[in-house]
Order: C-alpha cells, then structure tokens, then sequence
C-alpha cells in the first residue's frame, strides 16, 4: 500500500533542513496559537480559502477510489446527512462553522431543520447566510451561552475541534446544549497512538505542521478519545486516514517546488503574509506525518445519554 513506506525514504531530515531555509524553525516552534493568532491566520487566508475551494469547504477531501475528486469535500455534509435524516432531527449546530458550506449544504436540502453555526472569526459567504433555515453566530465554541440548553439533535464539527487546548470544556457546552439521545459528531485530525515515541525530528515535524495551521498542538487521539468518553457513549469512531490520502497530496508538489526553490521562497515570503506562506510548510510535511503512521484522521459520533 502506498503509506507503507519505509521511513527515512521520505526524507524528513532533508525536508526539515529545506524549511529551515525559508523560515525561522525556532521562532515558528515557540511562537503561541491562542485566539488573536487564529482569527489573524484565517482573515488573511479568506481569500486562500475560496483558491482551495471556490464552496467554501475548507477541510480535507474524503476519498472513495483513492483519487481525489472535488466532490471529496462534500463527503463529510453527506456523512452527516444521513444522520440528521436518520435522527428525524430538527436542530443542528455546526461548531467553527467557517465560511458556512456545510450548513449551507445542509439547510438547502433540509428545509424544515434549524441549523446553526458558530465561528470565532470567518463569516459565512454572503451566498450561504442568506438562507432562511441557517443561522451563522459569532462566538467561541468553549462558551456556548447564546444557544438554548438541551434543544439540538445534533452537533457537528469538522477539522475546528483541533484548535482547542481546553477539548473537555467544549464537550461539556456541546453535552448542555443537546437534547437526551443528541449526538456530537467530530471529524478531524490526530495525533495517532503508537507505542514507539517520536524522534526528535517527528517531534519538530508535528509542531511545524501544528502551528502553520495556527493550531497550539495537535493533539492523540486516544487522549482525545479519553476526554469524549467522560461527557458521552462513543457509538462510532472510524479511521478514515486512507480516505483524506488524496487530498493530502493534492497541493504536496507546489509545497516541493518551493522549498526546492529557497531563494524564490524567500523572495515570495517577502510580499505575501507569513500566515499565507506558512501553509507551505504543513502541505509539505502532513503527506510525511501520515506515511509515518503519525497523522491520523478520524470520525467520532457521540450520544449524550438520557
Ligand atoms: C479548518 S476551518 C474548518 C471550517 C469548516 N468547519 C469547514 O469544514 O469548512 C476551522 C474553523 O474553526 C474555527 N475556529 C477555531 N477555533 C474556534 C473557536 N474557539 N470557536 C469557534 N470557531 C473556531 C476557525 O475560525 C475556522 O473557521
């Protein structure tokens, strides 16, 4: 299988030394990712967004045949389709609703749920918040108070669960807000957990890919797993790590151009905004985490019992 490779064929340390020729490793490292970097990192990519995907859809695809198609990104609404069908459910909230497809996704094919979302600092396209059954809300996810408590059939979120350092805090105000028998669905990455430690080079390689994605750390998803299971009963937890492997890759030889190309990368860093350019240094590395059996991807549904 393709991610079976042996390490040190991908040339880590190489990589390493490549991205230690455009930008300072130490100051990336040590530098926080706490509420003001985020919503920095994501109103100067607005516009990046929408060059990833014209919808809005800013997470990875989930592949069917092992080729990335652009329907990929829409896998996850369909996922979670089939629940608020199944569920009869009449309120949905997304948690780090972005710049709102999934929502928008949802509300047009179900017109009778409510939908809500919340964003800490993307606002919906104007196209997606015009829709009658959304709602799109400014707020932080570890503070839920402006939603009803025990009202939502479900609560959904797809790669912003990761940004948190505080994840019981979140599950506790997801746990208030959904009704008996509601579930919390979490898709995103992890850490994966494995017995053998990381080097130190895998070390600097996870908190490189961390912090260009404006992320504090990533964290396993096992410690993760345990903090779910003291608010909910885990009814599904999947690896689709397979399953994101072409979308991982889709912008991975641009990310090789140009760290091959120092000069020019440091001429590029020069006029386009750190936070723009240092996404680079996960699309390169994150395909690496992921051969290496260290990046996973997971979906996880939890129901908060009666
Ligand atoms: C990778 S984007 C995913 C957006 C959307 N879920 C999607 O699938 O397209 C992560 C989103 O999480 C949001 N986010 C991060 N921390 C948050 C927090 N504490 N509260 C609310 N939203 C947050 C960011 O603003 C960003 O829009």
């Amino acid at each position: 299988m393709k991610h079976m490779v042996v390490e040190d064929a991908d040339n880590l340390e190489s990589c390493l030394c490549q991205v230690g020729k455009v930008f300072d490793i130490p100051s990336m490292l040590s530098g926080p990712q706490a509420r003001p970097q985020i919503i920095h990192y994501y109103f100067i990519n607005r516009l990046t967004l929408l060059f990833y995907n014209w919808d809005g859809f800013f997470h990875y695809g989930i592949s069917r045949n092992g080729k990335y198609e652009a329907d990929d990104h829409k896998a996850h609404v369909r996922i979670l389709e089939g629940y608020v069908r199944q569920t009869n459910a009449k309120k949905v909230m997304e948690l780090g609703s972005g710049l709102g497809p999934n929502i928008a996704f949802l509300a047009t094919r179900n017109p009778r749920v409510a939908f809500d979302g919340v964003d800490l600092s993307n606002k919906p396209l104007h196209r997606h918040a015009k829709l009658p059954n959304a709602r799109f809300c400014f707020g932080d996810y570890h503070d839920l108070r402006q939603f009803e408590d025990n009202s939502y059939d479900i609560v959904f979120v797809i790669e912003a669960l990761c940004y948190s350092t505080d994840k019981s805090r979140v599950l506790r105000e997801v746990r208030k807000k959904l009704r008996d028998g509601g579930l919390f669905i979490v898709i995103d990455g992890y850490q994966r957990d494995r017995a053998k430690p990381l080097s130190s080079s895998e070390e600097a390689m996870w908190g490189l890919i961390a912090k260009s994605l404006a992320c504090e750390t990533i964290e396993r998803v096992d410690v993760v797993e345990d903090y779910m299971q003291k608010e909910f009963s885990v009814v599904v937890a999947q690896d689709l790590t397979e399953r994101v492997w072409p979308s991982l890759f889709r912008f991975e030889p641009l990310a090789r151009f140009y760290f091959s190309h120092p000069a020019f990368a440091r001429a590029v860093n020069t006029f386009v905004p750190h936070d723009v350019v240092k996404n680079t240094v996960h699309i390169l590395l994150l395909p690496i985490s992921v051969q290496r059996q260290i990046g996973c991807y997971f979906i996880h549904v939890l129901q908060k019992d009666g």
